[in-house]
């Protein structure tokens, strides 16, 4: 049987209202960053063209189980995962920071094998990424439906809250909950939840708490590609706002607090020196081993987990693990 495929022209909601273009967004939360004490810069800057490979590079390296772990965990899950999520017919697919969709796309294919009526809104600030994504899901995956959305993740849900009476699942994969602080990832799922009905779902990677050299490995390896995606964001800043940064003269440097369960990255100046960037118009002072904070990485134990989803309306319907890797997708509906 043929099937059409229904690719619509992807939905642009990246424009900011107020007018102010991503430029002077980025230039502003440098300067206000770097003008704090102690330093930091936001982490959502890391991912330009050059910050994208490196990333990808990182989830090659065999020190990052991550990206292995969680896609064994979807794989060896995906014919109940895609049953609980297609149970009560159609559905709106909604993930959240698609990027290239690697691990999604296990989940489409069970989901279409198993004929489940859904269609996919793959969310990114990347426009690249989601038209190279309905590209290939294109050639792929010809009978799913595609919607491509390229924004920030609550403009993208309160467009599909005009279809309010239809069921909506939303994935947010890759343990990015844990890079946001405490307060935010349950302002976050708060805002998720609000945004959907009961009976929705919501589908969540975790990294699990486990031995912290593991941990710490993954964002400190051998051959020094996660040094060079943190230094990237002070090259960025040099490409992108005429930034002076002798990247030589900063290091990477990662830290495990097993307490807090959080895995901190910073970058570090080697030497007391100045950094003037012209489109900030300020010059930026460093005393030597002052460092500026780049990532958070929480890691959860199973039972933090289901408390803050408790706390934002969700309860935990299933949780999908890899006992040897210590990373579990947890499925959640919306009370
Ligand atoms: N969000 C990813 C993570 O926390 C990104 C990441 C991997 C990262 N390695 C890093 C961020 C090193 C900063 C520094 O796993």
């Amino acid at each position: 049987m043929e099937q059409t495929p229904t690719v619509a022209p992807m939905i642009d909601l990246s424009r900011k209202e107020d007018g102010t273009s991503s430029k002077e967004t980025f230039s502003k939360d440098v300067a206000e960053g770097l003008s704090q004490f102690p330093k930091s810069l936001p982490s959502r800057y890391f991912y330009d063209a050059a910050g994208s490979k490196l990333f990808q590079d990182i989830m090659a390296l065999p020190e990052y189980y991550l990206t292995r772990c969680e896609f064994k965990v979807l794989t060896d899950n995906r014919q109940e995962i895609a049953r609980q999520f297609a149970a009560s017919g159609f559905f709106h697919l909604i993930d959240l920071g698609a990027g290239d969709a690697l691990k999604t796309k296990i989940l489409l294919r069970e989901l279409s094998q198993q004929k489940s009526e859904f269609d996919y809104v793959p969310v990114d600030i990347s426009g690249d990424a989601m038209q190279q994504l309905t590209d290939s899901l294109q050639q792929e995956m010809p009978s799913v439906d595609v919607q491509a959305v390229v924004g920030e993740y609550f403009p993208a849900l309160e467009w599909l809250q005009e279809n309010k009476a239809e069921r909506k699942v939303v994935l947010f994969l890759g343990s990015n909950i844990g890079n946001f602080k405490a307060d935010e990832s349950r302002h976050f799922l708060q805002r998720i939840c609000s945004n959907l009905s009961s009976g929705d779902k919501l589908l969540m990677g975790i990294d699990l708490r486990k031995d912290p050299d593991t941990i710490l490995s993954a964002y400190n390896d051998a051959s020094g590609v996660t040094a060079e995606f943190n230094l990237n964001l002070l090259r960025r800043i040099n490409r992108e706002l005429g930034g002076e940064f002798d990247v030589e003269q900063f290091r990477h440097y990662p830290i495990y607090n097993p307490h807090e369960g959080v895995m901190r990255s910073f970058l570090v100046s080697k030497k007391e020196q100045d950094v003037y960037i012209r489109d900030t118009g300020q010059t930026f002072h460093f005393d030597a081993w002052e460092a500026i904070h780049t990532e958070n990485s929480h890691k959860y134990s199973l039972q933090q987990v289901s408390e803050l989803g408790k706390a934002c309306g969700f309860s935990v319907e299933t949780v999908f693990q890899d006992e040897a890797c210590s990373f579990a997708d947890v499925l959640f509906t919306v009370a």
